[in-house]
C-alpha cells in the first residue's frame, strides 16, 4: 500500500464565489460544493445513517452486492479514479474485487482535505493497492490522473452517491461529456443516480426531524464566518427543503428570519437580507432509469448495465465510452 496527497489552497476562490453568489440579482445562491468542509463532511456522514435518507445505504448495498459483476465487465488492466471519494467506505468492494485480479492504482479526487484523509485511512489496508489522492476539482484532478496512465491501461471513473444530481440537468450532461472527453474508448464510468420518489419521502430525507440536514446546511454560513471572517448570526437563518416540480429536484435553502445585514470582509461585501429571503444552497435532481440511458448517450457513453436497489429507488449505472 502506498498513499500520497497533492493539495491546493482555495480560500481566494471561496471568497470570490461567495461574493458572486450573494450579489446575484434575484435568487441569492452559494455553490453546494462548499457544504463539505471538515464539519460539513462529518455531518454528511451522519446524514447517511439517518433512516429517512436511504441514498447512501442504497449505493453501498448495490456496490457490495454487485461488485463482482461490475469488475467482471471491465476491460483490464484498469486504474480507478473516483470523483468525490468522501470517506471511501463504499468504494472498498470494487477495489477489493479489482485488487484480487491485479495491482490497482486508485486516485481519489476531492476538494475536501479531511474527506481525502479519511478515504486514505479507510482503504489503505487493501492488499495490492496504491493510493494517490488529488485535492482538486473533479475535472482538473481527472486530467492529472489521465496524464499518468500507462499505455494499454484502461480507466474506471467512479462518480457515486448521485453527486451528479447536484448539477442541474444540462450541466450534468455537459459534465459527463467533459469526463468522456478525458477518457478513451473502452474506458468506463460507474455512475450512481438517485431515482424519482414521492415528495413526502424527499422532504423527510432533506429536512429530517433530528435537524442533521439543517445543521449541514447552516454550517455553510458558519464556514463563511470561520474562513472569510464574516458575521452571519446563525440563529437568524433557518433550513428549508422544497420540491421543485418542474426540475424534478429537491432544493435546500437558508431562509433569513428577519431583515439583516451581514459583513463578509474577505469577500469585500456587505450583504442585505429581507425577512423571508432565501439563499439557495443545493439542488438534488432525481432521475428515471430511461433518462440515464439518454444522458449517457448524449455524453458519448453507452449505458451497458443498470443495477437497481429494491429498498430505496437508486441505480448504479455502468457507462462505457465509445
Ligand atoms: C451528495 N449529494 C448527493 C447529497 C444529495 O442527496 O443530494 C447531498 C445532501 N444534501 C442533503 N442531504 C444530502
Amino acid at each position: 500500500m502506498l498513499t500520497h496527497t497533492i493539495t491546493a489552497n482555495p480560500t481566494y476562490e471561496f471568497a470570490a464565489d461567495v461574493r458572486a453568489g450573494l450579489t446575484k440579482l434575484g435568487q441569492k445562491e452559494l455553490p453546494s460544493k462548499y457544504l463539505y468542509d471538515e464539519i460539513g463532511s462529518a455531518l454528511f456522514e451522519v446524514i447517511s445513517f439517518l433512516p429517512q435518507y436511504g441514498l447512501t445505504r442504497a449505493d453501498e448495498r448495490l456496490l457490495r452486492r454487485h461488485a463482482h459483476e461490475i469488475v467482471e465487465r471491465l476491460a483490464t488492466p484498469v486504474a480507478v479514479a473516483e470523483l468525490g471519494s468522501g470517506s471511501g467506505k463504499k468504494t472498498r468492494w470494487i477495489l477489493e474485487g479489482l485488487c484480487r485480479r491485479q495491482r490497482t492504482s486508485y486516485y481519489p479526487i476531492e476538494i475536501s482535505p479531511s474527506a481525502l484523509a479519511m478515504c486514505e485511512r479507510e482503504l489503505s489496508d487493501i492488499e495490492s493497492i496504491s493510493i494517490l489522492g488529488f485535492e482538486r476539482e473533479y475535472l482538473d484532478g481527472l486530467l492529472e490522473v489521465a496524464a499518468q496512465r500507462h499505455s494499454g491501461e484502461h480507466l474506471l471513473v467512479l462518480f457515486l452517491g448521485s453527486t451528479i444530481g447536484n448539477f442541474d440537468r444540462p450541466a450534468g450532461v455537459k459534465f459527463l461529456a467533459e469526463v468522456r472527453h478525458i477518457l478513451q474508448p473502452g474506458d468506463s464510468l460507474l455512475l450512481g443516480t438517485d431515482l424519482e420518489k414521492s415528495n413526502a419521502q424527499l422532504i423527510d430525507a432533506y429536512d429530517d426531524e433530528l435537524g442533521v440536514t439543517a445543521a449541514f446546511n447552516l454550517n455553510l454560513l458558519a464556514r463563511i464566518n470561520r474562513d472569510l471572517d464574516a458575521d452571519f448570526d446563525l440563529r437568524q437563518f433557518e433550513h428549508m427543503a422544497r420540491i421543485n416540480h418542474q426540475d424534478r429536484s429537491v432544493e435546500m435553502h437558508l431562509r433569513s428570519r428577519c431583515r439583516q445585514t451581514v459583513n463578509i470582509p474577505a469577500s469585500e461585501l456587505l450583504v442585505e437580507f429581507l425577512e423571508g429571503e432565501t439563499i439557495w444552497t443545493e439542488s438534488s435532481h432525481k432521475y428515471s432509469r430511461q433518462e440515464v440511458h439518454e444522458m449517457a448517450s448524449r455524453a458519448g457513453f453507452c449505458c451497458e448495465a443498470q443495477w437497481i436497489d429494491q429498498q430505496w429507488s437508486f441505480a448504479e449505472n455502468l457507462l462505457i465510452a465509445y
